[in-house]
């Protein structure tokens, strides 16, 4: 891998949280920032299809500045999709509005896995020009680039779309281990081509989403999906960017993620971060965890919620977490108003910041 030009921003509060130093205030992105909650975007979107947006550095850019500009948030996630590098590699897919990625030729044999193509870097090459565009955009404002994790990625190709109860993918992972192991181990491949491509275009940080794991035992994951993190999170480790890893439900498995090697582990709502933080160990920091549900109940009910993840947030690091980024516990729903997520900003930069 070249070695990319890192920007240096000292005073980022998203960058000083993620790495252990302390930050001016307490730090705030979300996850689906961009997106359908705000107007500007529905806007810009209309008539172009979203994977056609994800491949034109333009719209990538400037979808990705929507939500720093509105709502001044400490850090712009790249606009992007997971399976945009499956796409790039040549994989025939498409995101089908209201539903989700859906696959022309599922993954369900030891052929189809020899099949699979491996992503060459120029592949993603719109990507990347978009990360530069992004980087004379952000000023001082850090930028997040990300990809699908190799379990989450693997479901949707074994499914053939979304899937409640991820049932061909646990047949095929319990039932054939080994074309399992093959699988993932072409994911992992794919997956840390596409960040090395973001990070030496000059990505601020990347967010692993393993948005899935939540529906696997402690030890189906330790068995048949931390070696692959393990290997995305060590390849691109000497980078020297903060990488955080992030899943929903994964309340029992929040421990075995942290091992997986990242330096900020996300917590989705159903686990205070007091909790979270024993069960991380000492070390990490840790983000989350508003539950984007309760951005419809009201400003007080909003307000109560925040000062509480604050205050847990504060606990959890007397408990060892070495920082907190406040985010939500998943992405932000389509139908949130945009005004309660700028409000809410407002007030967890006004809160005190912890010592
Ligand atoms: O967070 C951000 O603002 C960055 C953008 C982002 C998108 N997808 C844009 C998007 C990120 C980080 C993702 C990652 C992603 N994509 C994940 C992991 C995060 C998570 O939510 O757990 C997953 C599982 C996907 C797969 C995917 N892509 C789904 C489930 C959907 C929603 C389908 C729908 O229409 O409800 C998509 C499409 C998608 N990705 C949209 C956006 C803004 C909506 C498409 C649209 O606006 O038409």
């Amino acid at each position: 891998m070249s070695t990319p030009t890192r920007r240096r921003l000292p005073d980022a509060p998203f960058l000083a949280a993620a790495t252990g130093a302390g930050p001016g205030r307490r730090p705030v992105w979300f996850m689906r920032q961009a997106g359908r909650s705000l107007p500007e975007y529905r806007e810009l979107r209309a008539g172009i299809g979203m994977l056609e947006s994800c491949f034109d550095p333009e719209l990538v850019c400037e979808i990705t500045m929507q939500p720093v500009r509105r709502h001044g948030v400490d850090a712009a996630i790249l606009f992007s999709d997971i399976v945009v590098p499956l796409k790039a590699a040549g994989i025939d897919l498409d995101i089908v509005p209201g539903v989700g990625p859906v696959i022309a030729n599922p993954v369900r044999s030891v052929d189809d896995v020899r099949a699979l193509p491996r992503l060459r870097r120029e592949e993603v090459g719109a990507v990347t020009d978009g990360v530069r565009l992004l980087l004379d955009e952000l000023g001082e404002t850090p930028l997040i680039g990300f990809a699908g994790a190799p379990f989450t990625l693997a479901s949707y190709l074994v499914e053939g779309g979304p899937s409640r109860h991820h049932e061909r993918t646990k047949a095929l992972m319990l039932g054939d281990p080994r074309t399992w192991h093959a699988l993932l181990g072409v994911l992992t491949d794919i997956t840390v081509e596409f960040l090395r491509a973001q990070i030496t275009a000059g990505v601020d940080a990347v967010q692993l989403f393993d948005s899935w794991a939540g529906a696997l035992s402690l030890a189906q994951y330790r068995e048949f999906v931390l070696p692959h993190s393990e290997r995305v999170f060590a390849e691109i480790g000497q980078a020297g960017v903060p990488r955080i890893h992030f899943g929903v439900g994964t309340g029992e498995l929040l421990g075995v993620m942290g091992e997986a090697g990242a330096d900020v582990v996300g917590v989705d709502w159903r686990v205070p971060l007091t909790a979270a933080a024993r069960r991380v160990g000492p070390g990490k920091a840790l983000q989350g965890n508003l539950d984007p549900a309760v951005l419809f109940a009201g400003s007080e009910v909003v307000d109560r919620e925040i000062r509480r993840i604050a205050h847990e947030a504060d606990e959890a690091i007397t408990l060892g977490a070495t920082g907190h980024i406040f985010n939500l516990g998943h992405g932000v729903l389509p139908d949130t108003d945009p005004g309660a997520i700028t409000a809410a900003v407002e007030l967890i930069h006004d809160l005190p910041t912890p010592l």
